[in-house]
């Protein structure tokens, strides 16, 4: 039988109402915080993400989708395993930053699919969701605090509060090739205990050697110098203001100058929300300052700050009691049982009356004894059942049970209409 390829999967019925719960909230958080949906398409020319994540990345390196279109005149394209580098691209190509006051910034958020080879594990897809924001147009560092603010917002209405926020300042072009040098020069003194990956980072990024996971390179790693303690005056300057951004939010933190995410854009400020009740993938969220992203892809100086959040990841980071909440929530307002033919025949009008009136009915197609239909009515989750029988289609007074209460009275159609549109 054909099956689901290696590292994809089928997102269930019995997981979306999480799924649709984390989408709502993200949606929600985004009105609040005047964001506007951005889509971008799901493949683009590889260049753009050789160029904008970096070729030195795992992602460019190994694990991207690429393949050549026939149409595409040998054009080498690839499934997206990132969208900021899109949502850059579309804000150059579509000149978003026109028509702008002075300071006036665009914030754009996505909902959708990426695509990277990695090896499957729990929380670690081929295809993965993400849910992400950028902010293009300006670099107050009070537009990060701001940032994570709305995400300190989601987790808290999401019920998610075993999490770590990390933060980091990776510097800048002024302040990074010196700091890069003494990093090689004290790398370069034990080199040959590193591993291959490693050596290989050493030889094209060496700032790429702190991501590593071998516990034999992290002892290694964590006697190298940090770039957090070779900033440029600027750049100290901005993240110890982000910091008081924070501090003045209420917003908790940790300080890791190991920290230095898995994409070459970053410059300045990268953060990551880590879930303790996650495994080994525990990171939920991961974003940061890009302020070169747009010149590295061809467009005019252009500021930019974001994140993304695995939607996968999101979902497991969920307490068991909140998702089992979310689960069992009412699906259906009203399930319909009816008792003979011509029941059955008058349920079928009456569901759709019902159901134009703006009411979710459930209905099934095969009559059950009153003991059977009331335990279905329970497994839709309803939180009425309507009962219908010879008798009450004789005097237009239907039974209707509350599902919870088990209370029971008899109404006429338009009273049971609008209780159940009351609430
Ligand atoms: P990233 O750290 O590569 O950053 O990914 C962000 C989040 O996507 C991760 O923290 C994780 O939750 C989720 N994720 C990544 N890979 C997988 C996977 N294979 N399976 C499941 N979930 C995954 C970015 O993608 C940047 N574009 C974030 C950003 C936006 N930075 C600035 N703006």
């Amino acid at each position: 039988m054909i099956q689901t390829v290696k590292g994809t999967r089928d997102i269930l019925p019995a997981d979306m109402p999480l799924w649709l719960r984390v989408e709502a909230v993200a949606r929600e958080a985004f009105r609040r915080y005047g964001c506007s949906e951005i889509r971008t398409p799901i493949f683009e020319k590889t260049e753009l993400f050789a160029r904008g994540v970096g070729e030195a990345t795992d992602i460019v390196h190994k694990e991207m989708y690429t393949f050549i279109d026939k149409d595409s005149d040998q054009t080498s394209l690839t499934l997206r395993p990132e969208n900021t580098a899109s949502v850059v691209r579309a804000y150059i190509q579509h000149k978003m930053y026109n028509d702008k006051a002075q300071g006036e910034v665009t914030k754009l958020y996505y909902i959708g699919q990426m695509f990277r080879r990695e090896r499957p594990q729990a929380g670690r897809y081929r295809q993965f969701y993400q849910i992400g924001v950028e902010v293009l147009g300006h670099d107050d560092p009070a537009i990060e605090a701001e940032v994570i603010e709305m995400l300190d917002w989601m987790l808290k209405e999401l019920k998610i509060t075993d999490t770590t926020l990390l933060i980091n300042s990776v510097g800048d072009a002024t302040s990074r090739p010196a700091y890069l040098e003494k990093l090689r020069a004290a790398a370069a003194q034990q080199l040959d205990k590193f591993c291959d990956d490693c050596k290989h980072r050493y030889e094209t990024n060496a700032l790429r050697m702190f991501d590593c996971k071998n516990p034999n390179c992290q002892a290694l790693i964590a006697d190298l110098p940090t770039i957090t303690d070779s900033l440029d005056d600027a750049s100290a300057q901005h993240f110890a203001d982000f910091k008081a951004h924070l501090d003045a939010r209420g917003i908790a933190y940790t300080v890791n100058p190991r920290m230095v995410r898995g994409l070459d854009y970053y410059t300045r400020t990268a953060f990551e929300i880590i879930g303790g009740s996650l495994g080994a993938q525990n990171t939920i969220v991961g974003g940061g300052r890009y302020d070169g992203l747009s010149e590295t892809i061809g467009g005019p100086p252009a500021k930019g700050f974001g994140f993304a959040f695995g939607l996968d990841r999101m979902v497991l980071s969920i307490p068991p009691d909140e998702a089992e909440r979310l689960r069992t929530a009412s699906a259906a307002d009203v399930f319909i049982v009816y008792l003979g033919e011509a029941a059955r025949e008058k349920s079928f009008l009456i569901a759709r009356e019902l159901r134009s009136a703006g009411l979710s009915v459930a209905l099934e197609f095969e009559e059950r004894k009153m003991k059977k239909a009331m335990a279905q009515a329970n497994k839709f989750h309803a939180r009425y059942a309507l009962i219908i029988g010879d008798n009450e289609i004789a005097t237009g007074m239907y039974g209707l049970k509350n599902m919870t209460t088990g209370e029971q009275e008899s109404l006429d159609l338009e009273s049971i209409k609008s209780k159940l549109l009351g609430g």
